[in-house]
């Protein structure tokens, strides 16, 4: 076991000891590649690094009280990156690929996998990107797929507290038929201005608006948005919002607790209606969200029993499910051996 302080752990890059990689050159996929740098030799004229052909995905593993490592919805998260690689003409890995080199990379770096208890678990980080070297605007002919881990703390290390955010129409991240539904270096490229914004002046995220009209609710940050009132959870439906794991895992178990469930367009103007709402990801699963301001009108949406009762449950039973507490009756972990 290595010497880590597991419970002061940060949301942040550690040093692990393996990666795994593989090429997809010549029109097909190559063999997987341990490695132990964390380095990656590329072509200058490469169209990462020129035309952002890039994606990513990001998933966990939790050590249960069983002692046994669960790995949370990877095939979701597989397909999501198909699904950008297709959006911006990248050579998808195929599922099987991915669930290999994710096995390997998980049993080969064991040592940094959080025990059960800390609130810590293994963040795994999947990125794909195009290596091959093209002057002109084209895709490229070479893709690199690599997969690290990293251990990261809980999100919330003073537990569960509600945060705000920022209503701001100085910036977009995504266009209405842009790329925004893609996981996709570009749209994070987009949001930092606005996200430096949202931090500077004290609050934890932007609350995008939608980009044509601003009158309909997009996203937070990295996180989808939610909000429930009347026994339901509500969510926007939207072409420019990263379809959220994390949030199609909410709305399944909000439908198991009784709620009603919606995903629809969400006008600005709801919020005041809402009892509760929370952005979730798979970074804090759910950050309750106690006020949002906008910036242009002055307006102050506020949610005053924030963290509510109903985000509060979700939370709970969510990370339950992932760290085996509770019996995951949906079938979305797998014990990795
Ligand atoms: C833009 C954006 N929206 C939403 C999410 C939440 O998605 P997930 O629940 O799959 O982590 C993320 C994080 O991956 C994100 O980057």
């Amino acid at each position: 076991m290595e010497n880590i302080n597991w419970k002061d752990l940060s949301f942040g890059y550690m040093k692990t000891d393996y990666n795994v990689r593989c090429y997809y050159r010549n029109g097909k996929w190559g063999q997987i590649e341990v490695s132990s740098s964390e380095y990656i030799p590329i072509h200058m004229a490469a169209t990462a690094l020129h035309y952002g052909q890039q994606a990513f995905e990001g998933l966990k593993a939790f050590t249960g009280k069983d002692g046994k490592v669960r790995l949370f919805r990877w095939e979701d998260n597989a397909e999501r990156l198909i699904n950008s690689a297709n959006g911006i003409l990248m050579a998808p890995p195929p599922k099987e690929l991915f669930k290999k080199m994710l096995k390997k990379v998980i049993r080969k770096n064991k040592k940094y996998i959080p025990p059960y208890g800390t609130g810590a678990s293994l963040y795994i980080r999947p990125v794909l990107f195009g290596t091959g070297p093209q002057v002109g605007v084209k895709p490229a002919e070479e893709y690199l797929f690599v997969i690290f881990v990293t251990p990261v703390g809980p999100y919330f290390k003073e537990g569960f507290k509600p945060v705000s955010m920022l209503i701001t129409r100085e910036y977009d991240r995504a266009a209405p038929l842009g790329t925004g539904k893609y996981k996709v270096g570009g749209n994070y490229a987009a949001s930092l201005t606005s996200m430096k914004k949202a931090h500077d002046e004290g609050y934890a995220s932007v609350l995008y608006l939608d980009a044509k009209e601003k009158k309909y609710i997009d996203e937070c940050g990295p996180a989808n948005f939610f909000g429930i009132k009347n026994n339901t959870y509500i969510t926007p439906k939207s072409d420019s919002i990263l379809p959220s794991i994390t949030n199609k895992s909410l709305l399944r178990l909000a439908e198991h607790l009784g709620l009603k469930t919606e995903r629809r367009k969400v006008e600005l103007e709801e919020l005041e209606t809402f009892d509760e709402a929370g952005a979730c990801g798979t970074a804090a699963v759910i950050t309750p969200i106690g006020k949002i301001v906008d910036d242009t009108t002055g307006k102050v949406y506020e949610f005053k029993n924030a963290p509510g009762e109903i985000s509060t449950k979700l939370y709970k039973k969510l990370l339950a499910i992932q760290t085996g507490d509770e019996e995951d009756i949906f079938g979305w972990t797998e014990i990795i051996k």
